[in-house]
């Protein structure tokens, strides 16, 4: 989708988008030709509309011979325009267009901008990007609706900087399709090796380092713990490591991402439902999220050295798989009682932490996970769940989840809770049984952050959506990509 600022008012337009404030005026908007005015002033005239926030309709039309749509959105009291408000504003106005099969986008808004230009263009662009995308390769009639331009009619200040805005945009936009991608796979196509082989060519195409272990190299440098859980599976593990040095004169600053990436978690021999199973191609959300995110931070020449790393493998049941009551020894020495098979994630998770600290020297932890059934139960499918030992790293995520509209909400890491994961034949057990599941996995994944700043996201409930709506459609979300990429520039 070409996305840029109109030169030229044509003749005739495919699909005008009015986005009008609370106490709108068609007259104040710049350009509007008097035709258009006219049609709207006629339709809105009939209609009761009243310009609330998103508040939306749409018609179509025959003008002078030619078929026209017209949208009106309604942007409620301009003063509380966030960013994220915007983006949601275009996200609908986008979803409206996809509906009526538009082409040509031609967008008005009949207020003045309340953020700056380069913010305007990257939330257009990423509305827009996003709203797009619709995982509908499988269907024998592909039904995707593309649009082939979005103009913007409006005196933006700057050019260059709404130009520059819709590059970032799109990056951050392009780079979450990446991971909805992945995440959206099935597991018969994504599985430990296939997944190491994309990130491969993506890490050629957009320019950052990437190293694969195989389960001989794992088993050398004692994954254990990561290991236990591939045992099952006929597709060997796989450790991705990727790396990115935007700041070769900060050698040791460097930010460890860690992405969940279990390709399928059937739950082991602690077996899920049937129904609890059928959308586990999504449990490797979180790796899905680093590698998008190492597309963005490239992509976007970010001045930060980051190391991501996703210990790939699948929870499987077979002859060879763990079972449950194995004790195992991690990378780090500490030992592990399994006592549930289904808790598969944090223990592919602590190696990885722990490689990505001893051998490639991070020296901040941020993890991405789809680790709980917890987190859904706590926060729903909107807003993910976060524990760090570090409330100053934390203000700046949440800083850029206001930016991203990627909501978060931190549960504490609470001391008294560390009790729960202690186990009676090993040094701890990988659940705390039954009561906060979300806040014992953080607290057994910090027993092996060994004091850095750490950052664990828990995206269980957001990875995914049962349902289209606003810029998102059924499946996977890219959560994270947008979160985390824009933490990387808020630490620039
Ligand atoms: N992958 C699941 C968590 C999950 C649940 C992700 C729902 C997405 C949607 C994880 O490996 C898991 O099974 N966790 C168990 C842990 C329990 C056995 C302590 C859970 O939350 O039920
Ligand atoms: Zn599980
Ligand atoms: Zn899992």
């Amino acid at each position: 989708m070409k996305i840029d600022l109109l030169k030229k008012i044509p003749q005739h337009m495919d699909t005008i988008i009015l986005l009008l404030e609370e106490d709108y005026h068609l007259d104040s908007i710049e350009f509007l030709p008097p035709y258009v005015k006219e049609l709207a002033e006629a339709w809105i005239g009939d209609s009761s509309f009243k310009a609330e926030f998103a508040a939306l309709q749409s018609t179509s039309g025959v003008h002078k011979g030619q078929k026209y749509n017209l949208i009106i959105c309604g942007a409620g009291e301009v003063k509380a325009l966030t960013a994220d408000k915007m983006r949601r504003l275009f996200a609908s106005v986008v979803r409206a267009a996809i509906k009526l099969k538009a082409k040509t986008l031609y967008l008005y808004q009949s207020f003045p901008l309340t953020i700056g230009d380069v913010a305007y263009g990257h939330v257009l662009a990423e509305a827009a990007l996003l709203t797009e995308y619709k995982f509908s390769k499988y269907f024998s009639n592909d039904d995707k609706h593309e649009i082939d331009a979005l103009h913007l009619v409006k005196n933006i200040k700057s050019t260059r900087y709404f130009n520059c805005g819709v590059l970032e945009g799109r990056i951050f936009a392009e780079s979450t399709n990446f991971a909805r991608d992945l995440v959206n796979e099935p597991a018969n196509v994504i599985f430990p090796e296939s997944l190491a082989e994309i990130t491969k060519k993506a890490a050629l195409k957009y320019g950052f380092d990437i190293e694969i272990f195989n389960a001989d190299k794992l088993r050398r440098i004692k994954m254990d713990a990561f290991l236990a859980v591939g045992k099952g599976s006929k597709s060997e593990p796989r450790l991705i490591i990727m790396r990115y040095q935007g700041n070769p004169d900060a050698k040791n600053k460097t930010i460890g991402l860690i992405g969940k990436g279990v390709t399928y978690d059937s739950g082991g021999y602690c077996i899920k439902s049937p129904q609890g199973m059928v959308t586990m191609n999504c449990d490797m959300a979180g790796a899905a999220a680093v590698i998008g995110t190492m597309i963005a931070a490239s992509s976007l020449k970010l001045k930060v050295n980051i190391v991501g790393i996703v210990a790939a493998c699948e929870n499987m049941i077979s002859g060879e798989a763990y079972h449950p009551g194995d004790l195992i020894r991690s990378m780090n020495g500490k030992t592990i009682e399994v006592v549930n098979t289904d808790a598969e994630g944090r223990l592919t998770l602590i190696d990885a932490i722990h490689y990505a600290i001893s051998r490639e020297k991070v020296n901040k932890v941020l993890d991405i996970a789809t680790l709980t059934g917890a987190a859904v139960g706590a926060l729903g499918n909107k807003i993910s769940a976060v524990v760090t030992n570090d409330n100053a790293w934390l203000e700046k995520l949440k800083s850029a989840s206001e930016f991203t509209g990627e909501k978060i909400w931190q549960l504490p890491a609470h001391e008294e809770y560390k009790e729960l994961i202690k186990s009676q034949v090993a040094d701890y057990k990988n659940v705390g049984g039954p009561m906060a599941g979300t806040i014992t996995a953080a607290l057994f994944i910090q027993e092996f952050v060994e004091q850095k700043p750490w950052i664990h996201i828990d995206i269980a409930g957001t990875a995914r959506r049962d349902s289209e709506a606003g810029m998102y459609s059924v499946g996977a979300t890219g959560v994270g990509v947008r979160l985390i990429t824009q933490l990387l520039r808020e630490m620039e």
